[in-house]
């Protein structure tokens, strides 16, 4: 569909009232009717519980088209971009929408480089927290922690926004695996400016003051490829929230602190912990792969299989595809078998053959394969999601500037459809 070729309006009927309503067209022809005026026109609201048919905003970073298995970056296709770039171009290319020039890029990869340290007085806010907690919860408490180290009073320029882009995704790596290390009680590493980011966000996870330690060049380059595959993917859940709380007028850090816990949760990044969890319990006897197929097609056994369905994605992830090959790659480069992979093939097998899942579209998702390599670059189970969450902050940063940019934006503020009780009376406790 073209502005040329599609409707200009949508005729709606209400009872004895007719309005016309605009159409607008995005830039890969998908169609949208503003309702902007509805409810001032009609008196009616629309109905939409998460959100699936609603257009919240325009945006020029992702597209993403579910039923072809289409993901591009400011028109770039992700299967390019994994095969070609670097996690720290294709935060440039989100932040910008454009490729960076050579010097752009040497100048942003030395900013990022040399924000990388945190302020000594965020150690305490570990340290209080107890080490059996979740890295997720840790990470979202301390990203909200730094709005105090960079506060202001009112709203920020977009200069200052732009360096707290900046200092947060510089910082991200270090607060990933300060996390980590409060969990195990290591010491805290300080980063290595001279080290790639990848290679440095393994130093800090890996390193120990007693010893050297060379981050392998093999794991860097498939973190950055995960990180690549995570950095954006339009409104998702996460970046809703981190969009939502900065309609608010919300900081950056507090409103990515949302977007943290937003993808903590098991239907979103936390998917991925739950795909290895679910693998392992396969492994271990507690039931085979075919009675835990059976199980997850039982809407009341509470049990889903992990890592498959998208509401977007009718068609393979694209994400998952360069994935489930990246598994094959990335073992076989480190010399690792692991049994779990077979246990993911044998169920998507599965599922591709079972009419429950291919009648509902129901295919592998970036969480499938991820944990399957982090699990191989040695990264713990309960870390999977922070690092989903250290991949996704250059989409949840730009999307966030691209609102605060925007000049239609507005507070987030949806409507609901009261389905409680009608007006009564208060009676006195007594009296009831
Ligand atoms: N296992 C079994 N049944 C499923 C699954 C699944 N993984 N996913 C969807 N269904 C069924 C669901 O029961 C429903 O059946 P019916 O039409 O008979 O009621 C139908 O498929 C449509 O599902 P839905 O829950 O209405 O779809 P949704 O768009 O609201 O939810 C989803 C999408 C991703 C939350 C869901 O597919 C799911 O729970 N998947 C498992 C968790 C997961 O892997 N999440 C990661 C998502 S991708 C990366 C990310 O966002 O982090």
């Amino acid at each position: 569909m073209t502005n040329e070729t599609a409707p200009k309006t949508a005729r709606l009927s209400l009872g004895d009232q007719e309005i016309e309503l605009p159409v607008m067209v995005g830039a890969e022809g998908e169609m949208a009717i503003d309702i902007r005026k509805l409810r001032a026109q009609t008196g009616a609201v629309t109905f939409d519980p998460g959100l699936g048919n609603t257009g919240a905003c325009t945006s020029n970073i992702t597209f993403l088209d579910g039923e072809k298995g289409i993901l591009r970056h400011a028109g770039y296709p992700i299967e390019e971009l994994a095969n070609q770039s670097s996690f720290l171009e294709v935060m440039w290319l989100l932040l910008h929408q454009e490729l960076p020039l050579k010097t752009e890029l040497d100048s942003f990869t030395h900013d990022i480089t040399h924000h990388t340290m945190m302020h000594e007085d965020l150690k305490r806010l570990f340290a209080s927290l107890p080490k059996a907690g979740h890295p997720m919860a840790v990470c979202a408490a301390a990203v909200g922690a730094l709005s105090t180290f960079y506060q202001k009073e009112g709203p920020k320029t977009p200069e200052q926004n732009w360096i707290d882009a900046i200092r947060l995704l510089a910082k991200m790596p270090t607060i990933a695996a300060y996390c980590y290390k409060h969990s195990i009680g290591q010491p805290l590493m300080y980063p290595r400016n001279d080290l790639s980011y990848a290679a440095n966000l393994l130093y800090m996870m890996f390193g120990t003051p007693c010893e050297a330690y060379e981050p392998n060049p093999v794991t860097a380059r498939a973190l950055d490829l995960l990180l690549i595959l995570h950095a954006d993917h339009e409104q998702n859940c996460s970046t809703s929230t981190v969009r939502t709380v900065g309609s608010s007028g919300a900081n950056l850090f507090s409103s990515v602190s949302a977007g943290i816990s937003a993808l903590w949760g098991p239907l979103h990044g936390g998917a991925n912990q739950a795909v290895i969890e679910m693998l392992m319990s396969i492994r271990d006897g507690e039931r085979s792969a075919r009675e835990f197929m059976e199980l997850a097609k039982q809407k009341d056994s509470g049990v889903r299989l992990m890592g498959f369905g998208h509401r977007v994605y009718k068609n393979y992830d694209p994400r998952a595809k360069i994935l489930k090959s990246a598994c094959d790659d990335v073992l076989g480069q480190l010399g690792k078998r692991d049994p779990l992979l077979d246990i993911a093939q044998e169920l998507e097998q599965i599922a591709l053959e079972d009419s429950y899942f291919v009648e509902r579209k129901l295919y592998p998702n970036v969480d499938f394969y991820s944990g399957i390599i982090y699990k191989a670059l040695g990264i713990p189970t309960d870390m999977f999601t922070v690092f989903f969450a250290i991949g996704r902050m250059p989409g949840w940063i730009s999307q966030w500037l691209e609102f605060q940019a925007d000049p239609d934006k507005r507070i987030t503020r949806p409507r609901q459809i009261y389905t409680g009780a009608t007006p009564r009376s208060y009676q006195k406790v007594e009296g009831r």
